[in-house]
């Protein structure tokens, strides 16, 4: 029972407090200074106050022992004692009930800090591992566990294991224990797709309560290396697609001055080709500005409507020159009444022009090329635009790669035929603009189908 002491420690408390005295009269009595009745009766008083005596110091102890049991234990709830206290022992009582309830505070803080501390790692956008002092994932966040497939549960799971082996990466902990500085490396892991990474390695000293002995904070740099990858490309590319024709210019331009100087027919023909040359440039130009200002608009949606039929009908139209020196034929499948809202109709107008070039450019000479607009469920309530021709198509490999800007399957062709390699790059913009989708399908030998749809909600 709480606060109760057992029989026997309160018999042998009793016994060593009431013996004494009990002895001193018993030997009394013997001597006859005290005659037996009285001494009797003092020997029987002195054994009941001794156990009273025992009873209450003992029951006062075991409560007091029970509340520091119970401090110690942090819950902050300490029980009403079983028997009353003594004045000095209640006020002892009531300090470990004050300090029971300061642990219990302290400890419910310590808690909450704790929690918060992980639910921040938790939540960090970065991977981020705690590593033990022999190199073992303690900790990996959700952005470590999902980079690298492990769970809560198995931390060395999945890739962390191949991460921790890298040898740069482990170099870089050796050098973080060995130092106590932070290591800042880059590694490339051969993930299922090959990642770019900056790993910071920073010692922890004192180590972490659960035994954390270095952090391990990784930033994938994937996303920028191809982004930057890709300006630079970028940038090659349209210096290159500009200097040819231009070292063509200048080339006729020297002749022009010297050898051919009196030349008559070779002047005129010179001309001509200048006039091709700088043509191109403007083309080339016309191009590279209005895929940087798609570009620009791409995260603003348009807010008009555009009549697709209306505008397919208008840009078959100006196709006849292209048709004529092509000996190329276009039909015309077009359902009046097709609005695509929202909608850019300027816009529109060049994706139609751009895919209707490609066909019969691209396409077979004297070849047939179909443009349809009609109204579809699938793959949701919208319009369909598609551009089909019989020429010789475009092998499956080079399909995902066509809105590349600068991508050709055949580089030599696309520019005698006049192509600048950025239109499918500029109906891709004009479509992702318009929340749209743009298929492609096509097999060598059996033409190429060009498909965008567009909301009409
Ligand atoms: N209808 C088509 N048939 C065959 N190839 C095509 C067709 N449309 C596009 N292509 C291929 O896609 C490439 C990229 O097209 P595009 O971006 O319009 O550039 P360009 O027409 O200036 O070459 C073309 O160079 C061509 O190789
Ligand atoms: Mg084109």
């Amino acid at each position: 029972m709480p606060g109760r002491p057992d029989t026997r420690r309160v018999l042998a408390a009793a016994c060593l407090i009431g013996g004494p005295p009990s002895a001193v009269l018993l030997v009394l009595s013997g001597l006859d200074f005290l005659a037996p009745g009285p001494a009797a009766l003092a020997i029987v008083a002195c054994g009941v106050a001794a156990l009273g005596v025992a009873r209450l110091w003992l029951g006062n102890l075991a409560a007091l022992s029970q509340a520091v049991a119970r401090a110690a234990a942090g819950d902050g709830r300490l029980p009403e004692p079983s028997s009353p206290l003594l004045p000095a022992v209640a006020e002892v009582a009531d300090g470990v009930a004050r300090l029971a309830r300061t642990l219990a505070e302290r400890g419910g803080q310590v808690d909450r800090l704790t929690r918060a501390d992980a639910a921040i790692v938790e939540a960090l956008p970065d991977p981020l591992l705690v590593l033990s002092a022999d190199r073992s994932p303690l900790r990996a966040n959700a952005a470590a566990r999902t980079l690298f497939g492990a769970t809560p549960g198995n931390m060395a799971g999945g890739e962390i294991a191949s991460l921790l082996r890298h040898p740069i990466l482990a170099e870089a902990v050796d050098r973080a224990l060995a130092t106590g500085a932070i290591q800042r490396v880059d590694l490339v892991l051969p993930l299922p797709v090959a990642r770019d990474l900056v790993a910071q390695v920073t010692p922890l000293d004192p180590p972490l309560a659960d035994g954390g002995r270095l952090m391990v904070l990784l930033a994938d740099r994937s996303h920028e290396r191809a982004v930057e990858q890709m300006r630079a490309d970028f940038v090659t590319n349209a210096s290159h697609e500009l200097r040819t024709p231009l070292a063509s210019l200048l080339g006729f331009i020297e002749t022009l001055r010297g050898p051919a100087e009196d030349d008559a027919v070779a002047r005129k023909r010179f001309l001509g080709i200048m006039a091709e040359q700088a043509e191109r440039m403007r083309r080339l130009i016309d191009d590279l500005l209005g895929l940087s200002r798609i570009e620009l608009s791409e995260h603003q949606p348009p807010s008009g409507e555009a009549d697709i039929g209306a505008i397919a009908e208008a840009e078959a139209d100006a196709m006849a020159p292209i048709l004529t020196s092509r000996r190329a034929r276009l039909l015309r499948e077009v359902t009046p009444g097709c609005i695509a809202r929202p909608a850019d109709p300027e816009q529109i107008a060049q994706v139609v022009r751009n895919l209707l070039e490609n066909a019969i450019r691209h396409g077979r000479e004297g070849g047939q090329t179909v443009l349809r607009v009609e109204t579809v469920q699938n793959p949701k309530p919208g319009v369909m635009l598609s551009v089909a021709d019989d020429g010789p198509g475009i092998a499956r490999e080079h399909i995902p790669r066509l809105t590349e800007r600068f991508y050709r399957v055949d580089s030599g062709r696309s520019r005698a035929a006049g192509g600048t390699g950025l239109g499918l790059a500029i109906v891709k913009h004009i479509v992702n603009r318009h929340r749209g989708q743009l298929l492609i399908e096509s097999d060598v030998g059996s033409g190429a189908v060009f498909r965008v749809w567009l909301p009409a909600a």
